[in-house]
């Protein structure tokens, strides 16, 4: 039997299309970008999105299958993002799949966005690494899960407020920096000092660990406002010390990521933890969590940065592992904003 699964991804801004061979091994993974559509309006514009999947899905289909040497005949199933997301954008992945899987009678597969991104740690690890504690920190989600196997997951604290990404996104904007946030901030940092502003560290007053990142972002904007509320935010061209605010606010949003999540692994007894969405590609969030997570002897596990963003060969990964489950669908499968 093959063990070959065409993933599709369309749930945001990146239309992508990879195909992997038993849940483990990349044959293909194509990411056709939308960020220079969206970069203009500094965020996603839904509309755009789901028009810009639809020229790009089926030109990433193929080039994934030719890329990997697969036809669709060769194929054990077709796994798709059906949630979370934009909703006319995941229509337009969830289409192509049913028509793919209904023209060649090839079993579809409904694969949760998160899941997938948690399911990515693993698809690279040598060994299965479960049970874990997992930190999904990316544009639209901040939270951490227990992960038993690929497909059981159970989410124990999520962000307060904004998510990890958002902060990034938003602080960018306040900067004058170009959209998506993370990599600019991070490039940035590069050049300042994160000692120079002491930005808030989010602490609940029960001391139970949680993230929030609104107070964060706050924080900046007054920084930036010279603490008048009514002031304007100045053009990125008139703050004298964008660098550091920029290297001040990455180690503050690192630091409300690590603290929770390591509390968290110590009161639950887990020894693995994974870090994962588009945030998990920072290089600094990456070392710091090692560091921290070393000296109490758990062990990380980050994907490649090229796994932590949106792709599908997550997709096609967890789709393989949903259909050994059993867990295939119809083609009244139905795609869910949330
Ligand atoms: O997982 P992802 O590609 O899409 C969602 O599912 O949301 O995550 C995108 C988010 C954006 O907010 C982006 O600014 C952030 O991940 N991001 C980063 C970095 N690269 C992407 N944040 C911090 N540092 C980075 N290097
Ligand atoms: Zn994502």
């Amino acid at each position: 039997m093959s063990e070959l699964v065409l993933g599709i991804e369309s749930s945001c801004d990146e239309t992508a299309a990879a195909v992997v061979r038993a849940g483990r091994e990349v044959l293909s993974s194509v990411i056709a970008s939308q960020i220079e559509e969206h970069a203009p309006f500094g965020g996603v514009v839904p509309e755009i999105a789901g028009r810009s999947h639809l020229r790009a899905v089926m030109p990433a289909i193929d080039r994934a299958l030719a890329e990997a040497g697969v036809d669709v005949s060769d194929l054990a199933a077709i796994a798709v993002t059906t949630r979370p997301g934009l909703i006319g954008s995941l229509l337009v992945g969830l289409s192509a799949a049913k028509g793919l899987a209904y023209a060649r009678g090839l079993p579809l597969v409904g694969v949760d966005h998160i899941e997938a991104h948690a399911y990515a740690a693993i698809m690279e690890a040598p060994d299965a690494a479960y049970p874990n504690l997992t930190l999904v920190a990316s544009g639209g989600h901040t939270a951490l899960y227990e992960v038993r196997s690929p497909t059981e997951l159970e989410r124990i604290s999520e962000t307060r407020d904004d998510s990890a990404g958002e902060a990034f996104d938003k602080v960018a904007h306040l900067l004058g920096l170009p959209y998506p946030g993370g990599p600019s901030i991070a490039r940035l940092a590069e050049s300042g000092n994160p000692k120079k502003i002491a930005f808030p560290r989010y602490r609940t007053k029960s001391g139970e660990p949680d993230f929030s990142f609104s107070g964060l972002k706050t924080s900046v904007l007054y920084h930036l406002r010279g603490q008048d509320a009514l002031a304007r935010t100045p053009e990125p061209d008139a703050i004298p010390d964008r660098a550091d605010v920029a290297a001040s606010f990455q180690a503050a949003a690192i630091d409300a990521l690590v603290a929770p999540t390591l509390e968290f692994a110590r009161r639950r007894g887990l020894d693995t933890i994974a870090i994962v969405g588009g945030v998990a590609s920072n290089r600094r969030l990456r070392e710091q969590m090692q560091a921290r997570a070393s000296e109490s002897g758990i062990r990380c596990l980050f994907p490649s940065p090229i796994y932590c963003t949106d792709n599908a060969a997550m997709i096609a990964g967890l789709g393989w592992q949903l259909l050994r489950a059993g867990r295939t669908s119809d083609l009244a499968l139905d795609a869910s904003a949330r």
